[in-house]
């Protein structure tokens, strides 16, 4: 004997698909507008606010309790990545990293953008002597490595023993002038110094292949037009509680890397996707 489905139970099962395709619609929808009418100075703001909101990175959130990632521990323990000195940690968020490397014997110097999370991260770093923390970002670092003062013209000067790129804050770079910028300001703020960067991974979750993600190629070109801007690349995208984002190919963080006179050490894209960078000489020199 087989056992029918209900008509009313159907009929649910139907209305419940309908409203989750209406919820992604209007979630793409609302992503391909941002993009095609915000700066790239625009969405960084918009960033920083968005991670302003979000308590999860500092102290009593679960995120900071959570300490250092397994993966996190594993790189600082492997070479390059000395074993005690001095660490430039940028998109530090409420000091989670901060904490970690602290505990772990490092005297560290922090920046963040998100106004809330750097309050946070400045009280975090005032429980350690030497360690400093200041609210600022990786566009405050380009302009501090080419002279031209900010937020982070005292700590450029230092000498620094190792650099970490926060956990994925590389991805909230989504101009890819900013991210080489970026990359080749570090070697001039910290010569010879390893570079510890995590990003988001292509999106392989299948999710991308749905039927409601099919009208995005053709609503982000149209936007584009009507803008007269150009189209956002692949990759990019905007979630509300991680604001907007770029993803990548292991290979576009290899070429990135490359661009700035590093090369990938270690690269591992499980449990997340990471990146030990050297300065190309001194692989080569370690030869
Ligand atoms: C996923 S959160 C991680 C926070 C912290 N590193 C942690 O692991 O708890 C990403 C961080 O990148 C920061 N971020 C976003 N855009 C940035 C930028 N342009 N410059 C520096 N940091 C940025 C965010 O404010 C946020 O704190």
């Amino acid at each position: 004997m087989s056992t029918t489905i209900p008509p009313w139970a159907r009929a649910l099962l139907l209305a419940d698909r309908a409203v989750h395709s209406s919820v992604r619609l209007a979630a793409l929808v609302r992503t391909e507008i941002l993009l095609a009418g915000l700066s790239a100075d625009a969405r960084e703001a918009v960033n920083a606010a968005v991670f302003s909101a979000e308590d999860t990175y500092a102290p009593g959130g679960p995120t900071f309790a959570h300490g250092l990632f397994a993966w996190e521990r594993a790189a600082f323990a492997t070479a390059p990545f000395p074993s005690s000195g001095r660490v430039l940690l940028g998109g530090a968020g409420g000091g989670r990293e901060f904490a970690g490397l602290s505990a772990l014997g490092y005297e560290v110097t922090a920046f963040e953008p998100a106004p809330a999370l750097a309050e946070a991260l400045a009280a975090v770093a005032s429980r350690h002597p030497g360690s400093h923390a200041v609210c600022a970002s990786y566009a405050d670092l380009v302009r501090a490595a080419r002279g031209d003062g900010g937020p982070l013209a005292a700590i450029v000067g230092a000498p620094y023993d190792a650099v970490v790129l926060g956990w994925a804050s590389l991805s909230h770079l989504t101009d890819p002038a900013a991210r080489a910028a970026l990359l080749a300001a570090l070697p001039a703020i910290a010569p010879g110094a390893p570079v510890l960067l995590s990003y988001l991974g292509p999106d392989d979750d299948g999710r991308a292949n749905g039927r409601v993600e099919r009208i995005r190629s053709p609503l982000r070109r149209g936007l584009a037009l009507a803008l007269g801007s150009a189209a956002p690349a692949p990759g990019v995208g905007f979630q509300p509680g991680a604001g907007f984002y770029q993803r990548f190919s292991a290979g576009e963080i290899e070429a990135l890397a490359a661009g700035a006179g590093y090369t990938a050490v270690l690269h591992e894209r499980e449990p997340y996707p990471h990146a030990i960078l050297a300065p190309r000489s001194r692989v080569t020199a370690a030869r």
